[in-house]
Formats: structure tokens, C-alpha cells, sequence
């Protein structure tokens, strides 16, 4: 399968409640060939509305993340665990998100990143370890199915609680070292 035919089954996915309430299908964006993925929990309402992951308030502050390190959207890739806002904004269950988790599963294998870094407790949880403790182990690497990845506190924490700021930007350190030392075309030479 390929990247358009993934999508193009994505966008027609009825494998769980989600569809009935969703505007879009937020599949992912950025590059297709990208080293580097980011991996969020699921749409919020902006992201619900335009079909896009991380076009609200914590999307502008991953936007300034990703800039902080010298990148921006078109150098890495972006999708979440779960492809449908859950009404309300609440945790996506875990029914909708094993329905979901082929989608992913797919973009990965596609994509082949050298480094993921997942984006809050709720991804960090699902993809590197069901008991993973995001105020503990925040920026610290663990090998994935092969693949570097680290978790980062989600941009949406950072906005309620400005004081994990500070222990974010030396993973965004961490994280920009690990760029430079294992990717090729992920910063211009
Ligand atoms: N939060 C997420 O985890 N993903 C989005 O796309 C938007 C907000």
C-alpha cells in the first residue's frame, strides 16, 4: 500500500464511533520522506475542522517548538494515535484507540523515521510503554521497534503549566543533537 492509498482508506475509516461525530479524518502532515515523526494524541476542534493535526493554540506552540530546533513543518512528519476528534476534547478510549492504531501502524512502515518522538502521556503511553511516566522520562531515548524515540511533554501542557517549559527545551536540545547525529537530510548540510 501506498501513501495515497493509505489516506484515501483513512479518510473513509469507519472502524470506530469517532466517524459519527467527526468533520475530517486529521490524517497527518508534512513530509512523506521525512527522518523525523511526531506522534500526538488525537484532534482537537480546530484540528477537527480543518483536518489537520495541531492547528489550535498547541499547535502554534509545536510550531514554535519545531522552530526552536530549526524546523518546521515541512521537514518532519505529524500525526496523531487517533485520526478523529473524540467528542468534547475527552481521551480517546482504548476501543477507539486499537481501531485506530493500524492507520499509524501503516504511516510508520511508510514513512521508515529515524527518530519519533511522541507527544504527551497519552501517546507515550500507547506507543513506547503502557506504564511510561511522562514527568520521569521525558527526553530520555529508548529504542522502538529499532526506532530511536523519546516523548516530549504535549504543547497543551506546556500552555497550562509554563514551569515544564524550561525541562522541554533541553529535550528539544537532546532532540536536535540526536537530528544531527543520525539523519541525513533532516537539517540542510
Ligand atoms: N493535540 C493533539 O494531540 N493532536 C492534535 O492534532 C491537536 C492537539
Amino acid at each position: 500500500m501506498n501513501w495515497e492509498e493509505l489516506e484515501r482508506e483513512c479518510l473513509a475509516c469507519r472502524r470506530c464511533g469517532l466517524c459519527e461525530t467527526r468533520r475530517h479524518v486529521v490524517f497527518g502532515v508534512g513530509a512523506r520522506d521525512a527522518e523525523v515523526m511526531f506522534i500526538g494524541e488525537g484532534p482537537g476542534e480546530q484540528e477537527d475542522l480543518k483536518g489537520e493535526p495541531f492547528v489550535g493554540r498547541a499547535g502554534k506552540l509545536l510550531d514554535d517548538m519545531l522552530e526552536l530546533i530549526d524546523l518546521d513543518r515541512s521537514r518532519v512528519y505529524i500525526a496523531n494515535m487517533v485520526k478523529c476528534r473524540p467528542p468534547n476534547n475527552r481521551d480517546p478510549l482504548n476501543i477507539e484507540q486499537e481501531a485506530c492504531a493500524l492507520w499509524l501502524d501503516r504511516q510508520v512502515a511508510l514513512l521508515r523515521p529515524k527518530i519519533i518522538v511522541c507527544l504527551g502521556r497519552i501517546a507515550a503511553m500507547r506507543w513506547i510503554r503502557g506504564d511510561f511516566k511522562i514527568s520521569r522520562e521525558h527526553g530520555q531515548w529508548t529504542i522502538k521497534n529499532g526506532v530511536m524515540t523519546m516523548a516530549l511533554y504535549h504543547p497543551a501542557a506546556l500552555l497550562r503549566d509554563v514551569s515544564k517549559r524550561p525541562d522541554t527545551f533541553v529535550d528539544l536540545t537532546v532532540l536536535r543533537q540526536a537530528i544531527r547525529d543520525y539523519c541525513t537530510h533532516t537539517y540542510p548540510s
